[in-house]
């Protein structure tokens, strides 16, 4: 490892020692990890958590699927770079970053992580270290949906199944600054803030009645991301125009159900992507796109962090911090 400064040898995190909920979630001390070849050590400043994380295997394996408790979460980190590995390139040490950090490795609910440096990116410069850690999961996975998987052309309608949540905020940002024109849905009482990121249209996600979809888009959706599943996917399918694109980020789609509309539907795992956060940033830094932090948490208790999703919370990512 190649080092500038002393580090002591453990640090505060937020570790399950055994797969379950947030009540597996306890504050106390663990070793600094060491970067290994291509990685760089983050000192953390912010980190911020998504709800459903706990549910997902990676969360709990190696990517050849061996356990690997103790875990710690939070997948998107801001920080410091304190240290890096041999043959790390991107960012030297002192640079302060921003990065998803894959699922099958140990989160940012931590004083220190190590993430592999090419998938650091500069952070954006006019945002607090709360609003930069409320980005790399969320708003990569807005855009992949967006760009990689949707292919979203300029003057495209879009709809957004939950606009008012982590990844959905970023969603219809995007897709307004992509050029489409935005449809988004969210519980009631959330309109004026969806339609503020930049959505024309607010519904309320009904399975049934779908009369209100139908008064925006006549003959369906171009593009189609939902953020909800269950109900609201299954009422989704037939939302998109035949030859539209449905994406989903919860569950695979049905491919019989797609087909039968001539939808083409895909699931999707966000992947780490430091020329897209390079992108993103730029956004922010040019007032173009907005972080929204829903809530802020000291590090010690991330665990109420996530015992938070089932108590009203106002929109986007919640958000731990690292004195
Ligand atoms: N595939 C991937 O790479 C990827 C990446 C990130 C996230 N995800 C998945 O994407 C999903 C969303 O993640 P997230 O972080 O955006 O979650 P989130 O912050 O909980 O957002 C979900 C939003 O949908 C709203 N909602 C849920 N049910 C609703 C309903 N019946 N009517 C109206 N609004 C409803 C929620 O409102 P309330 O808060 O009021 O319930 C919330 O605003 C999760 O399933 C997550 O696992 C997938």
């Amino acid at each position: 490892m190649t080092a500038t400064s002393a580090r002591p040898d453990t640090m505060m995190a937020l570790r399950a020692h055994a797969r379950g909920g947030p009540e597996q979630l306890v504050y106390e001390s663990a070793p600094v990890p060491v970067p290994g070849p291509g990685e760089a050590l983050v000192a953390v400043l912010a980190a911020a958590i998504t709800f459903a994380e706990l549910t997902w295997d990676a969360s709990w394996t190696t990517r050849d699927g061996r356990d690997r408790t103790p875990v710690i979460p939070s997948h998107e980190v801001t920080g410091t770079v304190a240290a890096v590995g041999p043959g790390a390139g991107g960012p030297a040490v002192g640079e302060e970053v921003y990065g998803l950090i894959d699922f099958d490795r140990d989160g940012a609910a931590a004083e220190y992580v190590t993430v592999p440096a090419a998938h650091l990116a500069a952070r954006p410069r006019s945002v607090s270290d709360e609003e930069a850690a409320s980005l790399p999961l969320a708003a990569l996975t807005a855009w992949q949906a967006l760009v990689d998987h949707a292919a979203l052309e300029l003057g495209e309608r879009v709809l957004v199944q939950g606009g008012a949540g982590g990844v959905g905020v970023y969603a219809v940002q995007l897709a307004a600054i992509l050029g489409g024109t935005v449809a988004a849905t969210g519980r009631a009482g959330q309109r004026g803030f969806v339609l503020n990121l930049g959505a024309t249209s607010f519904l309320a996600p009904s399975a049934g009645d779908t009369s209100g979809y139908k008064a925006v888009a006549p003959d369906g959706f171009d593009v189609v991301i939902d953020t909800i599943g269950g109900a609201v996917l299954d009422a989704s399918y037939a939302l998109a125009r035949r030859g539209g694109r449905l994406v989903t980020l919860g569950a695979p789609p049905s491919a019989d159900r797609a087909a039968a509309l001539g939808v083409l539907a895909t699931f999707f795992i966000v992947t780490p992507d430091a020329a897209e956060l390079a992108k993103l940033a730029e956004l922010v830094d040019e007032g173009k796109l907005r972080p929204v932090v829903s809530q802020v948490f000291p590090l010690r208790e991330g665990r109420q962090a996530f015992e938070s999703a089932t108590k009203p919370h106002p929109p986007g990512k919640t958000i731990l911090t690292v004195p």
